[in-house]
């Protein structure tokens, strides 16, 4: 039974889409408790900040937030109001632990992401404490636990988070790949698969709340291993043949993936599961041996031009998306110049890309070969440019045909719709608000370097 009293929840999400996947399942487990959205932080009882650890920036940008909220929650108790409550959790709170508490005062709780099954209790602690402060912040912070999935409730069918159209699910979390400039392997922890029968009754509920595609997530997705209802270990191909046998749901994608981990199922999949949708994140960080090796990525560049061989033959349109670092230590011009010839050889519809941030307790944040700020900039716009033109020549590619998109949301103009083409693309659109949740054939006029912009000729059956 919800408590009677009406309480107000406000995350702030930072990161990847693992950690927005992590916040729409907290808000669904503080629900019990009375928790409903709020606008602000300012009408909050309780803020989440859900941080991403990945690069510098993003760590800093955690504590100037965190000053903020500590002036919000110092006004309030000089206005007699009851307490606001401060939780940090995600990634730089498993990196940081303690000293983050000691660094940023006025943290009620510290949430690392194995132990998000337990921000109910810890929360309702809080909450008993009362109007008080609570004299010691409390703290959760156990790497291998792997029950979280099991213990969080089931996926809300009412909440609107879990309303989507399009719908996350975690299926995988941790690496154990340890990439040397990379705090993933530290901060999400070893590999870890859920079985396929819990994956099967979440994309359900996802489905029976409006879902329609689903994007299946985890910070190494394709090393997916988990146990399958028949007792042996299910590969991701298998498990996406499984979800597409749901008749409600109408499109799948997952990511990210490693080049690694790209089995000859997976890549099958993509010729004979007519949902799987034809894009492919597979970031491969760099085009340079020497750098490819110096990060401990275990694929040469040739090997990773061989896979997408591979892949397009499977699926010859196939859209390719992936990640890249500029400015690895060590990374000299003719390292840099691969990375661009890669580019050019491959070709890609769209990518991320980062000048490279030494991360604390990282083999590769204590090289001696450090590249100057100034020459990982330079670097970083020249390959930008490089990719924006690619992007733009795909979409512009897409300008005068027809595509099915399946439409997600309203857009910022009254009476558009944006949906997204097979190829990730954003669609946006005139039409018909009811015809959102289904998939449309659309009359693409004009590409922008971001976005499509179309005609709708008529909705398929819902
Ligand atoms: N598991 C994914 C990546 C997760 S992190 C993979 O293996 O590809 C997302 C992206 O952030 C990485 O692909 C990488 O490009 C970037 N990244 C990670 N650590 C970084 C660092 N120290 N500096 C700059 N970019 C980084
Ligand atoms: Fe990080 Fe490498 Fe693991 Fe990706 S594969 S999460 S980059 S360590
Ligand atoms: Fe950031 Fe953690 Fe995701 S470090 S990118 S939030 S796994």
């Amino acid at each position: 039974m919800p408590d009677a009293e009406p309480r107000r929840l406000y995350i702030e999400t930072y990161g990847c889409q693992m950690n927005a996947y992590d916040s729409e399942r907290m808000a669904e487990s503080l629900a019990p408790l009375g928790f409903a959205a709020a606008g602000s932080p300012q009408e909050a009882d309780l803020v989440l900040v859900n941080t991403c650890h990945i690069r510098e920036k993003a760590t800093e940008k955690l504590y100037s937030e965190l000053g903020r909220l500590r002036q919000i929650k110092q006004e309030r108790q000089r206005q007699g109001r009851p307490p606001l409550r401060i939780g940090v959790t995600g990634c730089v709170a498993q990196a940081e632990g303690e000293e983050l508490l000691a660094r940023a005062k006025g943290v009620d709780l510290l949430v690392g992401p194995q132990d998000y099954h337990r921000l109910g209790d810890m929360t309702r602690r809080l909450l008993d404490a009362g109007d008080t402060e609570a004299a010691e912040p409390l703290v959760a912070m156990d790497l291998p636990a792997q029950e979280k999935f099991r213990a969080l409730p089931p996926r809300s069918l009412t909440r609107p988070s879990a309303a989507r159209t399009s719908a996350f699910l975690s299926i995988q979390e941790g690496c154990d790949k340890f990439c040397t400039f990379c705090v993933v392997p530290y901060t999400r922890g070893k590999e870890f698969s859920r079985p396929v029968a819990d994956i099967e009754a979440e994309a359900r509920r996802l489905a029976a709340a409006g879902a329609r595609e689903i994007i299946l997530l985890g910070q190494n997705v394709n090393a997916y291993h988990g146990a399958g209802p028949d007792g042996r270990e299910w590969r991701l191909g298998r498990l996406l043949q499984r979800l597409a046998e749901n008749a409600d749901i109408q499109r799948l994608r997952y990511t990210t993936s490693h080049p690694r981990d790209m089995d000859e199922e997976l890549i099958l999949a993509h010729r004979d599961n007519e949902k799987l949708m034809p894009y492919l994140h597979l970031p491969v960080q760099s085009g340079s041996d020497t750098v490819l090796k110096a990060m401990n990525r275990g694929h040469s560049a040739v090997d990773y031009v061989r896979l997408i061989e591979r892949i397009r033959a499977a699926r010859p349109d196939i859209a390719l998306s992936s990640d890249f670092i500029v400015g690895f230590p060590g990374e000299s011009e003719a390292d840099f110049q691969a990375t661009l010839d890669l580019v050019a050889e491959v070709g890609y519809a769209r990518a991320y890309s980062f000048a490279y941030s030494p991360r604390p307790g990282t083999p590769a944040a204590s090289a001696d070969k450090a590249i100057p700020a100034e020459e990982k900039r330079h670097r970083l716009a020249r390959l930008q440019a490089l990719l924006r033109r690619q992007q733009l020549a795909f979409n512009a590619a897409c300008e005068g045909r027809n595509m099915p998109v399946l439409l997600e949301r309203h857009g910022r103009f009254a009476g558009q719709l944006m949906g997204r083409s097979p190829w990730f693309q954003p669609v946006y659109m005139r039409a018909d608000a009811g015809w959102l949740g289904r998939i449309a054939d659309i009359a693409i006029r004009k590409a922008g370097e971001n976005s499509l912009e179309g005609a709708p000729l008529a909705a398929r059956p819902a």
